[in-house]
């Protein structure tokens, strides 16, 4: 043999062993890069010398010409299929069934998952992949070999030895998960069709002409059974570690198991699982362990007597959308929010389902009055998974968020750029009014002594307070009126809430529980203004002169000042007795203050340092040069910022200027 056909000959065996420890071991042997590697290395070598081509290679994996249509094949022996059970009894009546058929007292069965893909039968001569072919009616399917020839799951050729000459093994072809997510979210990017679901997904992709088409399609196999002229184990268990010997993938959930409590058990544990084996399944397959007793048993019409499917309870079920709730969430998020007519799926009647956002509603194309899908699996809240568009009655109107948050009526508003609308009333909002009260009670913020999360449970719950203001108003025989609380810690409650209503401005700006405004940006604001009109009043750039204080942040801090109903709460605050303390303004320590600085090329401290130093003395630092940028400065490397800013005449400081101008001012 040449060395070229040596190598050829070596790289197809090393690519087969990675093969298999990958989809058959569940172990990759290699990196993804390594692997590839591999195969071009073979690509070329086959694409230099044809005359060394084989259609085993793992090169043949891409498609081939496309087909004007299927041929069909005959079963040789029927692809039959399952009795359905749908409950324990069930399960229960097909075991005495089988007690009965064997004349026994105990059977053990091997207990598998049901596969929700595409059934396939591959027939293998002398240990080569010759057809494959769909189900079809069980007794006629389509030859679809050149399309289950680039999955790489199936072998092409078979391992080891002492398989039969003739093989005819069965199993389902399946999308996982993550590569129908994966699919789809390019699909969505590039503007194209989705996947419907990864059944769907499994069948079309089996059902293209073009090979070429379902080599890119992520598709994987999981045999379940095996016909041979010669003999093969006599126990379906030791029949599928044959086939995995062998180079058939074989799914690592199967088990055997003793009569129908095992059959039970075996259920519940893999409805337990069910959610994270990143492939769908609709039920499990429990099969009479030994060949002989399964003869023994024989079949009913299309379907043996020896097994049974016991299905979950279907995860997708078709009803009709009546409307589109808005509802509040804990942080002011407005989430869209199905009614539907009620429908049982997943186990369970279904009325509501959520929609998620406004952009799923459009990117969807949801409407009141629609046919939907909707899904519920597990312990999943319930989504809207599509619309039937064929079923849509007439025009029916888009839908809007609305503009006035529906629990209390305040202003709603969207970040750019993101997907969530927000109530702004975070003071008054029934939806958010306890986190809002126990974040102001909270130790940083006003630090009410004896005032913990379960106390503003109770007092909201009693209607004792709506706001933060009306912890004020609390007497002595309301709080000692609640359960498991005494005239004692009524008045030591009181006490503290009286303690706390000279709170320093910094404290009281974090208790307001802005979005966004932690402990050190609302110190900063603080120390900035130094006084809360002045916050009050403050525009939106002013507030992004605070160190600090991004564009976003800034717009939080805008919006909740024009709430009306949030001013009232303040003033209510400010009737009841709290002053806040007001705050020297820093201005003398900010000798850059009004300055816009941008940052440029390598410096050889963090930028993040460099921006912070600059905002310690007041500048402002921002991300581009323009007319407005007063200084920039430049470090290694610098260019198109540095050219522009020279074109515009900005002045220009190098790390040198700029560690004597920090050390001038005292700030390193
Ligand atoms: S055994 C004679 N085992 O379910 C028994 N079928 O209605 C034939 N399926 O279309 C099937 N997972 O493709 C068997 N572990 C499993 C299975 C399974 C999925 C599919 C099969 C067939 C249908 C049976």
């Amino acid at each position: 043999m040449s060395t070229l056909q040596e190598r050829v000959q070596g790289l197809r065996a090393e690519i087969e062993r990675h093969n298999y420890a990958y989809y058959v071991l569940d172990q990759p042997s290699v990196p993804d890069a390594e692997y590839d590697r591999l195969l071009r290395e073979l690509e070329g070598l086959e694409n230099e010398h044809p005359e060394l081509r084989s259609p085993d290679s793992p090169t043949q994996r891409v498609g081939a010409e496309p087909l004007d249509g299927f041929d069909e094949v005959r079963h040789r022996t029927p692809m039959l299929s399952l009795a359905n059970a749908f409950s324990k009894d069930e399960v229960e009546a097909f075991h005495q069934r089988v007690l009965k058929g064997l004349e026994t007292d105990h059977v053990d069965y091997v207990a598998e998952p049901k596969l929700d893909g595409v059934a396939i039968s591959l027939r293998f001569e002398d240990g080569r992949l010759v057809q494959a072919a769909t189900r079809g009616d069980g007794t006629t399917g389509e030859d679809v070999t050149s399309n289950v020839r680039t999955i790489r799951a199936i072998p092409l050729k078979l391992r080891r030895s002492g398989w039969p000459q003739s093989l005819e093994v069965r199993g389902e072809i399946y999308m996982p998960l993550k590569g129908f997510h994966a699919w789809n979210a390019r699909a969505r990017k590039q503007g194209v069709k989705e996947l419907v679901n990864p059944r769907n997904a499994a069948a079309g992709s089996l059902r293209q002409l073009d090979s070429r088409i379902t080599a890119q399609r992520p598709l994987a196999f999981y045999c379940y059974g095996a016909e041979a002229g010669d003999p093969l184990a006599e126990s379906h268990y030791e029949r599928l570690m044959q086939l995995r010997d062998w180079g058939f993938p074989v799914n690592p959930e199967v088990r055997r198991v003793r009569n129908a409590s095992g059959c039970l058990d075996y259920y519940r544990a893999m409805e337990k699982k069910r959610e994270n084996l990143g492939y769908d399944i609709d039920g499990v397959v429990f099969k009479v362990e030994m060949r002989e007793q399964q003869q023994t048993l024989g079949f009913v019409s299309r379907a043996p007597r020896w097994a049974l499917a016991q299905k979950f309870p279907a995860q997708e079920e078709i009803t009709r959308l009546r409307a589109i709730d808005v509802r509040v969430g804990r942080t002011g998020a407005l989430t869209p929010v199905a009614r539907l007519e009620p429908v049982f799926v997943g186990g369970v009647t279904v009325t509501n389902a959520t929609l998620h956002n406004i952009d799923e509603i459009r990117r969807k194309d949801v409407r009141i009055g629609d046919w939907v899908i909707v899904r519920r699996a597990g312990d999943v809240i319930p989504e809207v998974v599509r619309v039937i568009a064929e079923r849509r009655e007439g025009e029916l109107e888009e839908f809007r968020m609305p503009s006035h948050c529906p629990d209390c009526g305040s202003m709603v508003e969207r970040e750019e750029g993101e997907a969530v609308f927000r109530c702004t009333g975070g003071l008054v909002c029934p939806a958010q009014r306890v986190r809002s009260i126990k974040h102001f009670a909270s130790r940083k913020a006003m630090d009410i002594e004896g005032l913990g999360d379960k106390l503003v449970d109770q007092l909201a719950d009693t209607g004792l307070i709506h706001t933060v203001a009306d912890l004020y108003t609390l007497d002595k025989d309301q709080v000692a009126g609640l359960e498991r609380m005494g005239e004692k810690s009524a008045e030591n409650l009181l006490r503290e809430l009286e303690r706390s209503k000279s709170p320093e401005l910094g404290r009281f700006l974090y208790a307001l529980g802005i979005r966004e405004v932690g402990e050190v940006t609302a110190e900063s604001l603080a120390r900035h203004f130094g006084a809360l009109d002045k916050v009050i009043e403050a525009s939106v750039e002013a507030l992004e002169d605070v160190m600090d204080v991004g564009p976003v942040v800034a717009g939080h801090v805008h919006a909740f000042f024009r709430e009306d109903h949030n001013l009232e709460v303040l003033r209510a605050l400010e009737d009841a007795g709290v002053r806040w303390q007001h705050v020297e303004p820093d201005t003398g320590a900010q000798p850059l203050a009004g300055q816009t600085w941008v940052l440029t090329g390598t410096l050889s401290m963090p930028r993040a340092r460099a921006k912070s130093l600059l905002e310690s003395l007041g500048a402002r630092v921002t991300g581009s040069v323009s007319a407005k940028t007063d200084v920039l400065l430049a470090g290694e490397a610098a260019g198109s910022k540095l050219r522009k800013a020279e074109s515009l005449g900005v002045r220009i400081m190098d790390e040198d200027g700029f560690s004597d101008l920090m050390e001038s001012h005292g700030a390193v």
